[in-house]
């Protein structure tokens, strides 16, 4: 009897034993399924990416931002954007319309195009530079300054490395003195035809090219006033001192330059070709001091500096 009664009991509690197990597999099981609903590979997956997509969004988003795509419609574009590296999280829509409208443009051209704010009117609401960005500061047609605004640390060039007139900024005046003396041990004669400019000059310059030409034609050459790198003290446009046909592009001391100037912080500002993203003819003798750091990875990247500005500077990002 007793026997059987203890048979009995262990019957039972074995049994309780493989519920109690059923029950925690079925449980650990209901877990893991409610882990895996917030993730975002989940919930990207719901609103239809595939699984593929869904890893591309996630390598190149953080929270925040896949939050926001969480709340969008699914749309392959995005997934061609987020790939790219000059991507700007919060330009996302400014490309999605640009694209729309512009259907031929390749995505990284669309991503370029917008980064420099083409997307928007030249000078229709443009913005104050941050002038605490220094040698940084960025002066295109959508960012302007102040017609009083004059640089700090301005001084007087000597004739020996500009003509008559000349002004710049005193670092980049330590870092053009290197540069010319450099270029003069292999053969070439750099000097400074231009650099400092005030707003007025500018203005100057500017008017007499509208009357010549007409508003759009001057506006593809020279800055309109508080529009000019000029009035920043970073600019200079150069000469080769023996180039009698003052062609600069066509010299070697160009050549040279646009192989060098980098080492001492300068980049060739409007480049050729980059006309659409500049939105200043091609420039072969405006060079802007940017420092060695940024001038370097100009250069590296074949950037302008408008991109530059926008994704490494504006739109840094921490992560
Ligand atoms: N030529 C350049 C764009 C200027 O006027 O600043
Ligand atoms: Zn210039």
């Amino acid at each position: 009897m007793a026997k059987r009664k203890l048979k009995k009991s262990v019957k039972l509690s074995s049994f309780l034993l493989i519920l109690l197990l059923m029950l925690t597999l079925v449980g650990i099981k209901l877990y893991k399924n409610y882990q895996y609903r917030q993730t975002y590979e989940y919930k990207l997956l719901q609103i239809n990416y595939t699984l593929d997509e869904t890893k591309i969004l996630i390598k190149n988003l953080n929270d925040n931002e896949l939050e926001i795509i969480l709340k969008k419609e699914r749309n392959t574009n995005i997934i061609k954007f987020v790939s790219e590296k000059y991507f700007i999280f919060n330009n996302l829509d400014r490309y999605l319309e640009y694209l729309n409208k512009n259907e031929n443009k390749e995505i990284n051209n669309v991503i370029t195009l917008v980064n420099v704010n083409r997307d928007r009117d030249y000078y229709k609401e443009p913005k104050a530079t941050n002038i605490e960005n220094k040698e940084l500061m960025l002066v295109n047609k959508y960012h302007y300054l102040d017609e009083n605004y004059t640089p700090e640390d301005i001084i007087k060039i000597s004739l020996t490395y500009a003509y008559e007139g000349n002004s710049i900024d005193s670092v980049v005046y330590n870092a053009f003195k290197e540069l010319t003396e450099d270029a003069k041990k292999e053969g070439h004669t750099i000097v400074i035809n231009s650099s400092y400019r005030d707003y007025n000059s500018q203005k100057e310059i500017w008017e007499s090219r509208k009357d010549l030409y007409g508003t759009r034609k001057a506006d593809e050459y020279a800055a309109r006033p508080g529009y000019s790198e000029h009035q920043t003290g970073y600019a200079i446009d150069v000469s080769d001192y023996y180039d009698v046909n003052d062609e600069f592009g066509k010299t070697d001391s160009f050549l040279w330059m646009k192989e060098n100037c980098y080492k001492y912080g300068f980049i060739l500002r409007y480049p050729e070709d980059k006309e659409d993203i500049t939105g200043y003819s091609y420039e072969p003798w405006h060079y802007r001091y940017v420092g060695k750091d940024a001038a370097l990875k100009i250069k590296n990247e074949n950037i302008t500096y408008d991109e530059y500005f926008a994704y490494y500077i504006e739109n840094a990002r921490s992560n």
